[in-house]
């Protein structure tokens, strides 16, 4: 059943200060919590029982103020523990017994290897404990491990380390102590044999802390490019929103089970060892990337989320939302910030914007739902950071950050809404952001249309705006919305004109300048022009919002050349070959505009340019996307224009490529860094399209590249290469790849991923095939996702082949993973939700498969949710 935002109550009981102990062992642990409980005076008074969560717990002992309870003092159910009569001022011990071997689930506390590992987020807690597993009970942690010491001899929590000591029978104990009040979810305990890779951090007033980042021992040397994010993103912290550390140490983990990327525990942030572990032979550019931008947020989540937590877990997008911006923000400022924009928005289109136009749209502030851990989601990540961003520019950088420090003032410790961020930004500026808030409360994309009008006597230029936003689940109408639409004029010679509206009293530069739609139709009229100009709207991606150009090919070649905008330059460069593929579709053997190859070639050629930038400009929309702009999505018309297009191009700038090839082609020693990230990002594209083209001599490029390269950057790009092109050199270039890389299930995820990608025609095959090979396991959310999730949602034209099979084959494995692991089945049945989109032949087939799901036993809310929401009309 469905739980509502509109039925939040304050909790009836608080809980000041816990006191845990832990007996671990992975076939049976025991937990002993001593709770110190108070009525909640801001509460409305209710039946006076208390009702604490628990799940899969096995109850041994239950005292209040030291008095055991007899069975008729208290119930135990599916979901918890009701005691009656309880005084107003109470401590409550409880001893029970949990089982973290047989957690597959991997929420609460659970076995990882030879490790034990907790996550809390959402509601894991109840798994380990009878609590108020709510965010808005904060309370102060003392927690006590107990474990094997040969087995265990490393035990960490949250807060600070106070005791430690040998025990009998081989056994040790910690202490840790965490002063600052959290809520369940931010528990953590880790029970290993680890090795710590340690740093230290003198903060801005300069307190040190003492930074350890826990591995596996053989994992040890992957661990350096970690460190030093961690430690740049505190220092950003510090600069950039005052923010600094708050104990005396700062532990992370890596963990090789884990559901979600990274949690951000207080004092002890758990990882996904994907984006802890990394050597320069073992990880591309793109986990590198990941890496750095998961540990910024994570520690960005100490402020934003731990010592300012939410409300409720409609308030998700309160910390995720805020720290989302906050980790792009520091990954443009230490990296690219072009480059960094295009990522973020290809993101955002890529599963944002289609997640708001299907059947599970949502509110960045959800109004209800039937289980929380499937609202982890694109809208609330990573539009909610598109809201947050909004704010940050209409109230400019200096308010801005007047606004975030009041926030973090006003609300230190304490559980809040998104509705108290908002009021923070008026706050501060001054300014009525009452409509705004629209943003957090209606779901979908508003769709923009912008006509212009120039008028040569007046020298008028005239935009008209219009929004309209299309209806979702629940919310068939929808208000306007504030929506900042930045906008430069280019004249004739390319450059920016100034932007005088109507009405300026004073004159205004050239540049952009931000124009606000509030109403569903708007216009701007800007004086002064000599010419009609060329208008760059929407420059840098200001609002979460589609627009539906009507710009014609030349301006969209002028603008790709001559924008003062990057994100523009690259968005017209898109629109035009999403143009060219779209035709294409219709037409396989449609000629290609030679002014197309001659701005690809010019672009090419131009040593000037940020390599990087480049690299994006002249990669063309994915398969996902395309398909998305169609009104019925042609599954294999795409996939033949996406490969013409490749080829076309291969063949007709081979000279032009092999060059950008042989240029960028380095072997000096690898480093993270933004030119050579570009330099190599560039050159494996040029090779890409050489290989489209079935150039022999890109081919063999590729295999010496394989072989040669040091780097897993260069040796992926040219691995997949000759698996999608090389045909018998790409069979064995992954034995060979497997042979060296076997003993790191890092890198075979890579193996894995690379072949359930490919668009040969017997990947589905193969695919069956490796789920029976000896390093796959369902178990593993890592391989699972390399494998399965990697061919339903990163390869449109085999999972989508018209046969069904692709469909089927996502069924039986979300029903499988039902019982193991619902997070999992849930996200990986996501693949299939927007069946509408398709042919009917498809649409049947999707639709047969939700519904054989939705009418298997003991389905897990979590896939009834999202399976039953997927055909709900
Ligand atoms: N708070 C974590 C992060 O974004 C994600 C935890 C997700 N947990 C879950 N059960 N869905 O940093
Ligand atoms: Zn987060």
């Amino acid at each position: 059943h469905a739980i509502h935002l509109k039925d939040y109550r304050p909790p009836e009981f608080l809980i000041d200060a816990v006191d845990l102990r832990f007996d671990l062992d992975p076939e049976r642990t025991t937990v002993e919590a001593k709770l110190a409980l108070r009525r909640n005076p801001a509460a409305t008074r209710g039946d006076g029982d208390l009702r604490l969560h628990g799940e899969q717990l096995d109850l041994e002992r239950i005292a209040v103020n030291g008095h055991p309870l007899t069975p008729s003092e208290y119930e135990v159910h599916q979901e918890g523990l009701t005691l009656h009569r309880v005084p107003d001022q109470f401590g409550l011990e409880t001893r029970v017994r949990i089982h973290p071997s047989l957690n597959t689930a991997l929420e609460g506390l659970y076995q990882s290897g030879e490790m034990l590992c907790t996550q809390c987020e959402a509601e894991g807690f109840r798994r380990i404990t009878y609590f108020l597993d709510r965010p808005d009970v904060m309370a102060t942690y003392s927690t006590t491990l107990v474990a094997d010491k040969r087995r265990f001899p490393v035990l960490l929590s949250n807060g600070n380390p106070v005791e430690s000591r040998d025990l009998d029978g081989g056994r040790h104990l910690m202490r840790w102590e965490d002063p600052f009040p959290k809520p369940s979810y931010l528990f953590a305990l880790i029970a290993g044999d680890l090795k710590a890779v340690e740093d230290s951090f003198s903060t801005a007033s300069g307190r040190e802390v003492a930074l350890k980042i826990y591995v596996e021992p053989h994992n040890l040397d992957k661990c350096d490019h970690a460190m030093r994010s961690l430690k740049k993103a505190m220092r950003w912290d510090e600069e950039r929103f005052g923010r600094e550390y708050d104990l005396d140490i700062f532990m992370i983990v890596a963990v090789s089970h884990f559901n979600m990327g990274a949690m951000e525990n207080k004092g002890l942030n758990v990882f996904n060892d994907k984006f802890v572990l990394a050597r320069p032979d073992t990880a591309t550019d793109v986990d590198f990337d990941g890496i750095e931008s998961v540990i910024a947020h994570e520690y960005f989540h100490n402020w934003t989320g731990n010592r300012i937590t939410c409300r409720d877990w409609f308030q998700l997008s309160l910390k995720e939302g805020f720290t989302v911006y906050r980790d792009q923000e520091f990954s443009a400022d230490v990296g690219s910030r072009g480059v960094k924009r295009i990522g973020d928005v290809r993101l955002l289109r890529a599963h944002q914007l289609p997640e708001d136009e299907g059947p599970l749209a949502h509110p960045v502030r959800p109004d209800s739902y039937i289980e929380i851990n499937n609202f982890y989601t694109a809208t609330v990540y990573q539009k909610g950071a598109e809201v947050v961003r909004m704010q940050a520019n209409l109230l400019g950088p200096e308010l801005f950050r007047k606004a975030t420090d009041l926030y973090f003032e006003r609300h230190d410790g304490q559980a809040v809404t998104t509705d108290d961020f908002v009021r923070c930004m008026e706050d501060a500026s001054g300014r009525d952001l009452e409509q705004f808030r629209l943003w957090y409360q209606q779901a979908g994309t508003p769709e923009l249309s912008v006509q212009e009008a120039f008028d040569a006597d007046s020298g008028r230029y005239s935009l008209s705006v219009r929004q309209h936003t299309p209806p979702t689940p629940g919310q068939p109408l929808k208000e306007p919305f504030h929506i900042p639409i930045a906008v430069g004029l280019l004249g004739q010679d390319g450059e920016d004109l100034p932007l005088q509206l109507e009405g300026d009293t004073t004159p205004s530069a050239p540049g952009t300048r931000v124009l606000e739609l509030t109403n569903s139709e708007q216009s701007f009229t800007f004086v002064g022009l000599e010419a009609k100009p060329v208008p760059s709207l929407l420059r840098g991606f200001p609002a979460p919002v589609k627009l539906k150009t009507e710009a014609s090919d030349d301006d969209l070649l002028f603008l790709m050349a001559h924008d003062s905008d990057g994100f523009n330059r690259w968005d017209a460069a898109q629109t035009l070959m999403q143009r060219l593929l779209l035709a294409l579709v219709d037409d396989a053997e449609a000629e290609l505009p030679e002014r197309f190859f001659a701005a690809f070639e010019q672009a090419l050629m131009d040593a000037q340019s940020d390599k990087a930038l480049l690299a994006e400009v002249l990669t063309p929309p994915s398969e996902g996307y395309l398909g998305d702009q169609m009104a019925v999505v042609d599954v294999d018309g795409i996939h033949r224009a996406h490969s013409v297009l490749g080829r076309r191009v291969g063949e007709r700038l081979r000279d032009a490529l092999l060059e950008v090839y042989r240029a960028n082609d380095g072997s000096e020693p690898y480093a993270f860094m933004p030119d050579d990230v570009g330099r190599r990002a560039l050159k494996n594209l040029a090779l890409g399209y050489l290989a489209k083209a079935g150039d022999a001599e890109a081919l063999a490029a590729a295999q010496a590249q394989f072989e040669a390269a040091r780097n897993m950057t260069d040796v992926m790009a040219a691995l997949r290469l000759l698996v999608d092109h090389g045909g018998e050199a790409g069979t064995r270039a992954l034995d060979h790849f497997y042979g060296r890389w076997s003993g790191e299930p890092l890198v075979v995820d890579k193996w894995l991923s690379v072949q359930a990608t490919s668009p040969r025609e017997d990947t589905l095959e193969r695919v069956i095939a490796l789920m029976g090979h000896a390093d796959f396991s369902l178990r593993n959310p890592n391989r699972v996702r390399s494998l399965i999730g990697a061919f339903c949602n990163a390869n449109q034209v085999r999972f989508h082949a018209s046969d069904g099979r692709g469909y089927r084959f996502l069924a039986d494995r979300v029903l499988e993973l039902n019982p193991l692991n619902p997070q999992i089945a849930a996200r990986l049945l996501k693949a299939m939700v927007r069946w509408r989109r398709f042919d009917a032949g498809r649409q049947a087939l999707m639709r047969a498969e939700i519904a054989r799901i939705l009418d298997a036993e003991a389905l897990s809310a979590d896939v009834y949710e999202v399976a039953s929401k997927a055909l709900g009309d």
